[in-house]
């Protein structure tokens, strides 16, 4: 296995945490990127427990020239795309600029941070970028409207970017777990409380309540960081990957069933 420089940006948490212990573990360079020097604190101190190294850089990803000189002073052979949000509330109720930040961290930066890399991946001759999308950029459901269409768009983004750089050695895949053990689903509805709810209390609160009763059926982030290393290092990645029990089931079966059909259902377990 050649020894590959991983850069996995917002690390210090859930699946990036356990991507860049992941990574370093198996004797790659690994390196994240966090947004506060507590943060890179924490990300040092699980790697001292794991008995691995890892780097941190700051970035917050929305920053264009922060993202130009961690890539320019990095040269990744391997880019993470990972950081990312959730906005929990409904289509209507959440202000436009809030969904613009959504689509700036999901959609926009992860592809500036690609295009970034891939002159030094195409100088290399081999490279692999990977987009930490969702079950969510397959299917859609109440209240993560904003969230949903952001991983949609990341997923045709990550589908025509694979045809145009395959021929310089570089792969691209997209990375879609479920459900994963991770602080983001809870703070996402922590944080909706600022929206007027208007009409969308018992249908929030019915989705809050599902997401803490589901919580044993998440996968944990180590899995993600598995498939992860996965597609890094095979010869020829799969385009995507589907991650967890429900993503597999989810995912597989939803282009069979009629939206007439998964609208009543979803509306129904909603309360719409
Ligand atoms: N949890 C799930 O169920 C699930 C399922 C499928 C896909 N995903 C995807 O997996 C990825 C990681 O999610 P997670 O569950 O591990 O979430 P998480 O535990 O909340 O971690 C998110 C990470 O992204 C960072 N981040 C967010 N916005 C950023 C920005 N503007 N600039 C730089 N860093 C930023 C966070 O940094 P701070 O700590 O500074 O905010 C944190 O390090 C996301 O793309 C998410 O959409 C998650």
């Amino acid at each position: 296995m050649k020894r590959r420089t991983v850069l996995t940006t917002g690390c210090n948490a859930g699946i990036g945490l356990a991507t860049v212990l992941e990574v370093a573990e198996r004797g790659h360079r690994s390196i994240g990127t966090v947004r506060s020097e507590e943060a890179a604190e924490l990300v040092a101190r699980a790697a001292r427990d794991r008995h691995v190294d890892v780097e941190t850089r700051i970035l917050e990803v929305n920053d264009a020239e922060g993202c130009a000189e961690v890539v320019d002073a990095i040269r990744p052979d391997v880019l993470v795309n990972n950081a990312g949000y959730a906005i929990f509330g409904a289509i209507e109720r959440v202000p436009e600029e809030d969904a613009r930040t959504l689509f700036d961290t999901l959609v926009f930066s992860p592809v500036r941070l690609a295009r970034l890399a891939l002159p030094h991946m195409r100088k290399a001759g081999w490279g692999r970028i990977l987009f930490m999308s969702s079950l969510f950029g397959r299917v859609a459901a109440p209240p993560l409207g904003w969230y949903a269409s952001a991983k949609h768009a990341i997923e045709g983004l990550a589908d025509v970017l694979r045809m145009e750089v395959a021929r310089d050695g570089i792969g691209v895949v997209v990375l879609e777990p479920g459900g994963v053990r991770s602080p983001m689903l809870e703070k996402a509805e922590r944080e909706s409380a600022r929206y007027p709810a208007g009409g969308f209390e018992e249908s929030n609160r019915l989705a809050g309540a599902r997401i803490r009763q589901t919580d044993f059926f998440r996968a944990d982030p180590r899995d993600v960081a598995r498939v992860v290393l996965t597609a890094l290092e095979a010869s020829s990645p799969q385009a995507r990957y589907l991650v967890g029990y429900d993503a597999q089931i989810i995912g597989r079966l939803s282009p069979m069933i009629p939206s007439w059909l998964s609208d009543r259902v979803t509306r129904l377990v909603q309360g719409l």
